[in-house]
């Protein structure tokens, strides 16, 4: 098999749409990551996406809605939610929490969990008695939805474990030789996969996983203090707080998160042996030329013993979210055999979900 990219003309929407209702599952653009999309209420399909992926069946799927679902009524007539999962007691809270969260941040990368209704099919929630529903904000993503006539369960488009897609290429590169189709609509503008926040039935609010909206934006937004999830351990957890594994996002390649910025790098810093003929460096910001030039001299190699990607010249937070998988992708692609990566030392913000990232990349690999 060899995935067909398709340009997103109406007619290869229309397309892509029919395989989805007919079962298939599609490679979709949205603006955090490309999804690897199935119908919600078609079990089989949802199988597919899990057995692609070679996905473990205990870590959920997000469920995509389109652009006429902004409200809890729509989500509960789409037989996604059940609003008396939440507690009698603070049921209005919680749903005018969750109606706030929606109005401010949809369609965007918000994912909220919330209690589901029972139709959601067990293997998209991975048996929990929530799902997580997020509205895209790219138009591909929303024509498709409304195309196909329901909700899409997708997870990143990246077989398990791996950097998550955010171009049409990548999801190829991934995944091209086990599925049909890839929508091709362009670099994701985001870079990072959405943020999930749970809203619990008693109506507390906890940031399962960062990502581009903060807490401090949704502590803003709601006046509610949120909670972070304490950090998990192994790939054996429970499911309470799924995705949130150590190891994750990695390259093939050896990965290690320096102790500091590059060009602030002594000798004895540099933990790595350079038991390597090449090595691939993730700058987080700055002049590439000048870290290597710094590095060379600090190891004492030839300059073109060393490959280096800025993420972002300015040091823009929003660039190097946008960048970092993408030029992580390519120096994994690259004739590298080492990669090493700039930390990311403001943890606040979108710094938080970066460093998230690169912590979650570099996990059990130095
Ligand atoms: O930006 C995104 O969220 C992308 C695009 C494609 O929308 N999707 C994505 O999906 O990142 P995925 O499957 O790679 O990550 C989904 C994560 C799960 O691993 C889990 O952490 C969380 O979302 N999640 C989903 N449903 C949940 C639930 N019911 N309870 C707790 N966490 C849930
Ligand atoms: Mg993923």
């Amino acid at each position: 098999m060899k995935a067909r990219i398709l340009s997103p003309t109406p007619e290869n929407i229309a397309l892509a749409a029919a395989a989805l209702r007919s079962g298939d599952i599609v490679g979709m653009p949205t603006e955090t990551v490309y999804g690897l999309a199935g119908g919600v209420s078609l079990p089989l399909a949802v199988a597919k996406i899990f057995d692609v992926k070679e996905r473990p069946t205990f870590d959920p799927l997000i469920v995509h809605v389109g652009s006429d679902s902004k409200t809890l009524e729509s989500l509960s007539e789409l037989r996604l939610v059940d609003l008396t999962g939440f507690k009698s007691s603070t049921r209005k809270r919680a749903r005018a929490l969750a109606q706030l969260l929606m109005d401010e941040f949809w369609p965007g990368p918000l994912t909220l969990v919330l209690p589901k209704h029972q139709d959601v099919p067990d293997i998209v929630t991975s048996g929990l008695a929530t799902v997580g529903i997020r509205m895209p904000r790219h138009p591909i993503a929303q024509r498709l939805i409304d195309m196909t006539g329901m909700p899409l369960a997708a997870p990143s488009a990246n077989r398990f474990g791996r950097i998550s897609p955010t171009r049409a290429q990548d999801v190829d590169a991934e995944l091209g030789d086990r599925i049909n189709y890839i929508l091709d609509g362009g670099r994701s503008d985001v870079g990072l996969e959405s943020t999930v926040l749970a809203i619990s039935p008693d109506a507390k609010l906890s940031v399962l996983r960062p990502g581009i909206i903060s807490k401090t934006e949704i502590e803003e937004i709601t006046g509610m203090p949120v909670d972070r999830p304490p950090a998990s351990k192994s790939r054996r957890q429970s499911p309470r707080a799924p995705g949130m594994l150590e190891s994750h996002y990695a390259p093939h390649k050896p990965l290690t998160l320096l102790p500091c910025p590059v060009l602030k790098l002594r000798k004895e810093d540099f933990k790595v042996p350079l038991k390597s003929d090449r090595l691939g460096v993730l700058l987080l910001s700055g002049d590439p030329a000048a870290a290597r030039k710094h590095l060379a001299a600090v190891l004492g190699v030839e300059n073109d013993r060393i490959l280096v990607k800025t993420l972002s010249r300015t040091g823009d937070f929003q660039e190097i979210a946008r960048h970092l998988f993408a030029e992580l992708r390519a120096l994994d692609a690259s004739d590298v055999d080492w990669i090493v990566a700039e930390p990311c030392s403001v943890e606040v913000g979108l710094g938080h979900a970066i460093a998230d990232r690169l912590k979650r990349a570099s996990a059990g690999r130095s």
